[in-house]
């Protein structure tokens, strides 16, 4: 079965997978306007880092492609000024969909940038936006490319690291967290793309992964990826990663990453903090995989990385299909939302993000290479950022 995508495009046409309704129906929506695009941002019909920044871009793409095709222009095509008046605030209103992942920040501020060097470039008006509409096209193509890399690079290095360490660098087990596949970038994966990088060289054993609550991105998505692709895999509910560890040989844990800081220190999906710490315990490598752009030079740690926390209802409700099945009216699976809490609860937590401290982490992994920690037990990112 070919791999899941969660954007597709064909001509001047955006839709993106719903993963809500993952993996017991698949619907594809239209996105063809910037409200919508952030709409299902912030609504989580799409998500992960990459996938979020690339429909942004892609939205953005379309809508000045749109304009330039449009009979009469639109005003804002009428000088450069007015361009800039137009596309600034709409950049700006894409970056508030959701505040953690730095990518969506990365995509927004590199178009504003294009759009600044095109003017001072002197470049006419169609040529400044039809670059701007190439560069929003390139953010997603560029996604793919550089997951390849970074999984082979991370998973060679692994294969070495459990050689050095007496292993035969064959059979290996490896834990994940979260979705980090096809469906939470343009395509292949992150840490799941490691893993699949192992898979198909031979390398790998058995994929493990956690649920994922409140959002279930593991149980869900990831279980959805790994199935589709074939690739041996064994879910464990979150509250388990510390029985896994004591009961099974894991070679690695790899996660992706949200936002990753000056000084190594990682934001990805919670409980992501409670296996690296796990891992610390048994002393299982900790790798992180992330695109380049995950690495925000301008925050210093871990502490000023803003997390978002979504409405306490999403801790409440959990999200399937009708179990024994049953059809809906469309002869689809049903789905239904339920809520497993008394109702009007007051006091709910519920971050959608936590931050592994760099201590924790062995690798972090770019499409550049492996960044391992200095004599001093730092991480100088700065070297490859
Ligand atoms: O809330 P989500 O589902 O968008 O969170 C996703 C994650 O935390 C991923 O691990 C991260 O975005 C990296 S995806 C390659």
């Amino acid at each position: 079965m070919a791999a899941l995508t969660s954007i597709k495009l064909s001509e001047d046409k955006i839709e993106i997978v719903n993963q809500l309704l993952l993996p017991h129906t698949t619907e594809w929506l239209e996105i063809d306007t910037i409200e919508q695009a952030h709409d299902a941002i912030k609504t989580m019909k799409i998500r992960g880092a990459p996938a979020i920044a690339s429909l942004a871009a892609l939205t953005f793409s379309q809508h000045l492609a749109r304009a330039l095709r449009a009979s009469p222009p639109p005003p804002f095509l009428s000088s450069v000024d007015a361009l800039k008046a137009h596309v600034t605030p709409i950049l700006d209103y894409l970056f508030t969909a959701r505040p953690t992942a730095v990518n969506l920040g990365a995509a927004t501020r590199r178009l504003a940038r294009t759009l600044d060097a095109s003017i001072d470039a002197g470049m006419d008006i169609r040529t400044i936006t039809e670059t701007l509409v190439e560069d929003g096209k390139e953010i997603a193509r560029e996604d793919v490319g550089r997951n390849k890399e970074m999984a082979k690079w991370g998973g060679e290095w692994l294969i070495e690291e459990v050689k050095k360490a007496g292993g035969s660098g064959k059979s290996l087990n490896v834990l994940t967290v979260c979705n980090t596949g096809s469906l939470a970038t343009s395509g292949y994966g992150t840490a799941l793309g490691l893993i699949t990088y192992l898979h198909e060289t031979g390398k790998l054993d058995r994929a493990y992964y956690t649920q994922t609550a409140p959002y279930h991105q593991g149980s869900r998505l990831t279980a959805f990826e790994l199935k589709t692709l074939n690739i041996p895999s064994t879910m464990i509910v979150d509250t388990m990663v510390g029985s896994l560890f004591q009961h099974h040989h894991i070679h690695a844990v790899a996660v992706g990453a949200d936002r990753i800081a000056k000084n190594g220190d990682t934001a990805n999906k919670i409980g992501t903090y409670n296996a690296a710490v796990l891992a610390a315990r048994h002393k299982i490598p900790f790798i992180v995989v992330a695109p380049i752009t995950t690495v925000d030079l301008d925050v210093e740690d871990g502490s000023r990385i803003p997390i978002e926390h979504r409405p306490p209802l999403e801790a409440c409700i959990v999200r399937g299909a009708l179990y024994p099945p049953s059809l809906d009216a469309q002869g689809g699976k049903a789905q239904a939302a339920v809520m497993i809490t008394p109702e009007g609860l007051d006091g709910i937590y519920n971050p959608s993000f936590d931050v592994t401290p760099a201590e924790l982490i062995t690798a972090i992994v770019t499409e550049k290479g492996v960044a391992i920690k200095g004599g001093d037990g730092k991480f100088d990112l700065s070297l490859i950022v």
